[in-house]
């Protein structure tokens, strides 16, 4: 995490993120490994809304965190080129379950209910709060919540009580900035420097960020490489073949 010489201004998010974050063993290899995974069949598994409907321990897991409206929904069906796969809405609050999505036979993406809205009911959010606890804590094949966090606005209040939870539970989360496409080239550079500067006060979270945008992409090939790291592995004989899109 150097810091940049004062005279150098960076304009490619690319190239901050090269810069102010440790190398990521990004190859040309993991960034197509991760075009072909998120290119397979993508499909509505469950939705939850208490403990007990929640699927049994399966694929290895990946689940999506954050303020409503922070993206999470659009996320998702960004990385896995679909428009509707997970529902998105302009009115926070839309995404009030747990729901799982799988990803051919390799790995499951979870969009997690947003919470920091003020209309929300108390007695929802104690609800959600439980559940989402409850899921945390317990669920065996998560591999990774990506912790998203809306790049206009940088670390909130509201996101506090997320982040001492993930940090109790020890479950291994990483920042995701996301609407980059809102921000001009300083504004990224400025939060991404913000919001690094903050993690090194949670051990528990992953010092590399990812900068993304659903609307335009920029950021998807890396995050859909790094998260292609946890999958299952191809059976070898699958291996030899084409990815499946559904
Ligand atoms: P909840 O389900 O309420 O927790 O929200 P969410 O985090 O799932 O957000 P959702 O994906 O529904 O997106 C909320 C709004 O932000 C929608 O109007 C999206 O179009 C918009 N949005 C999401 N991602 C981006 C992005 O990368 N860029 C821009 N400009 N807008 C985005
Ligand atoms: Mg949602």
């Amino acid at each position: 995490m150097g810091d940049l010489p004062a005279e150098r201004r960076l304009s490619d998010p690319a190239e901050i993120a090269a810069t102010l974050f440790p190398p990521r063993d990004l190859t040309p290899e993991a960034i197509e490994a991760g075009r072909r995974l998120f290119a397979r069949e993508a499909r509505f598994v469950a939705a939850a809304a208490e403990p007990a409907a929640i699927p049994p321990d399966g694929l290895p897991e990946i689940a999506f965190a954050g303020r409503s409206n922070v993206g999470k929904s659009s996320l998702i069906n960004a990385l896995c080129g679909r428009r509707m796969l997970a529902r998105t809405s302009n009115t926070p609050g839309r995404t009030r379950t747990l729901n799982f999505f799988a990803l051919s036979d390799r790995l499951v993406l979870v969009d997690l209910p947003g919470y920091g809205y003020a209309a929300a009911a108390k007695s929802a959010v104690a609800q959600w709060n439980r559940l989402l606890r409850h899921y945390l804590e317990r669920r065996a094949a998560l591999r990774r919540i990506c912790l998203l966090i809306d790049a206009r606005h940088g670390i909130k209040e509201t996101d506090r009580p997320l982040f001492s939870l993930l940090d109790s539970c020890g479950a291994p989360y990483q920042i995701v900035l996301t609407k980059l496409d809102k921000l001009r080239d300083a504004e990224i550079d400025e939060v991404a420097r913000r919001v690094t500067a903050e993690l090194a006060r949670h051990p528990a979270a992953h010092p590399e960020i990812h900068l993304t945008s659903a609307h335009d992409g920029q950021g998807l090939p890396a995050l859909r490489a790094a998260l292609g790291s946890f999958a299952e592995t191809a059976a070898p004989s699958a291996l030899a073949g084409p990815a499946t899109r559904g």
